[in-house]
This record gives C-alpha cells, structure tokens and sequence, in this order.
C-alpha cells in the first residue's frame, strides 16, 4: 500500500468503523472522484467486510443518516441532491449488491434493509420524495425453508426498482419484487408488494392497488 493510501485509509477508519480490506470511499464532485478523508456531516458509516465501494455525490444534506455494509464486493452510490436526508438507515448485507440512487433523492425517515441472494440490488430514480416511517426490503432477513427438502426458498436475486419522481407517504413499506414505476403516489400506510408497471397512478392500501390514474403530483 502506498504512503498515500495509506494515509487516506487510516485518516478514513479515524471517522468511521472500517473493517476488512478494500473497502473504499469516494466523494464525486463535478465528475471527478476523490477518497473520503474527513467525516460527512450527519452520516454514519460503517463497513465490515472486503472489496466494498461506497461513492457520495456532493451536495449532499445528510442528518441523522447511517450506511452499513456487511457483505462484499457491495457498491453503493447516491448521486447529489438539493434536499435533506434525515434519520435514515441502510443496512447491505448480501454479497456483490448494487444499491443506486439518482439525484435530488429528499427523505424524512426511512429504514433500507437490502439482503437478499448475490448481487441483489436497489434502484431509485431522480427526483424521489420518501416521506418518515419509510420501511423499504428487500430480503426478508431469515430463511424460509421448504419443509420436505429442508432448501431455502427466500435467497433469490432480487432487482428492486423504484422509477423517477416517485413519492412514498407516511409509514410507506415497499417488500421485496416490487417495482414501482415513474410518477407514482404511494398513499400514507400502504404495503407495496406485487409489481406495477402503469405511470402516474396512485397506488395504496394492503396490499396496494392502483386507486387513481392519470395523476402527476409536485413538492
Ligand atoms: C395518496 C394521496 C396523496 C392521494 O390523495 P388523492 O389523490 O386526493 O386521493 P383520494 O383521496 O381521491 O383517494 C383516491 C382513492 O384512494 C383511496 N386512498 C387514498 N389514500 C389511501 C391510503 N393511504 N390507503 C388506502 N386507500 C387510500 C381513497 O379511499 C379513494 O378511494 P375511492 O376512490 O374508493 O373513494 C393521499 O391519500 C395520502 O395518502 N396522503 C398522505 C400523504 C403523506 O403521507 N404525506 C406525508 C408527508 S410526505
């Protein structure tokens, strides 16, 4: 390891709890990549694990916001945003995942907990508004078990996807497989869980179901 990186990596484990090897920290600013050396205001990080890739677009507006990573071989990245991201949790664990989210993502509280089987990820579009008590999964944390095989049946891959200008409501919880698509209102306590493929609805309820077409909506 070079004097340099050396340097970086020890300055980075200073400011947050680093792990395993590889795991490295980039800040974008105006298309250009450079290593994490200081602390983040208002986010927590920590890696346990190898070969993981965290990458933060400035600006940034981060309050009360943790990024766990316990796999490997993970690459998480948020692209800027003019909006704040409050009390917010990520927690990665299923190896090789992919969490992406695209710029002026705004939340007020939210909790992600992606696992999953290998290569499992999260995709978010531009201009999505999550509001507080957010629950977003896409595992289901334990194993569910085929009871004659004694197989796991709830490791798959799964690709979860959420468009642009996608706004969740209050105590919104979107469950693993489902896809919500662009210009879509999740209405206050609803459980998505099933995939929807129509633009600029409002889906809602348990399960959610469309119950609006034809609507936009702005901040
Ligand atoms: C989603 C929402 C914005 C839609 O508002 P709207 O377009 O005025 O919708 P409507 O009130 O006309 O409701 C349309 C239908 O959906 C149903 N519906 C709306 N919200 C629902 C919900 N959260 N759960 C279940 N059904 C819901 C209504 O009962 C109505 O059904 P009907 O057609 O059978 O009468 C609103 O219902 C909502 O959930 N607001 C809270 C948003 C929030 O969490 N804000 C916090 C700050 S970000």
């Amino acid at each position: 390891m070079s004097k340099l990186s050396r340097f970086i990596r020890e300055k980075v484990i200073k400011h947050y709890r680093i792990k395993g090897k590889n795991n490295r920290i980039f800040l974008k600013e105006n298309g250009h990549l450079k290593p994490l050396t200081g602390r983040l205001k208002g986010l927590d990080i920590e890696i346990v694990g190898n070969d993981n890739k965290i990458i933060i677009e400035k600006p940034t507006r981060f309050d009360d916001t943790s990024i766990r990573l316990t796999g490997s071989n993970a690459l998480f990245e948020i692209k800027k945003t003019k909006y704040e991201i409050l009390h917010t949790f990520f927690a990665i664990g299923s190896k090789g995942a992919r969490v992406f989210i695209d710029e002026d993502f705004s939340c007020a509280g939210a909790k992600f907990y992606l696992g999953g089987g290998d290569f499992s990820s999260l995709t978010i579009g531009k201009d999505c508004m999550f509001s507080d008590n957010i629950i977003i999964m896409n595992s289901d944390s334990h194993a569910v078990l085929d009871n004659k095989t004694r197989k796991i049946i709830n490791n798959d891959t799964i690709n979860m996807t959420i468009g642009n200008h996608v706004w969740l409501g209050r105590r919104v919880t979107v469950l693993k497989r489902a896809k919500i698509p662009s210009n879509t209102i999740v209405g206050l306590n609803s459980f998505v869980i099933g995939q929807f493929n129509k633009e600029n609805t409002v889906i809602a309820g348990n399960p959610a179901k469309v119950v609006k077409e034809e609507i936009d909506w702005q901040r």
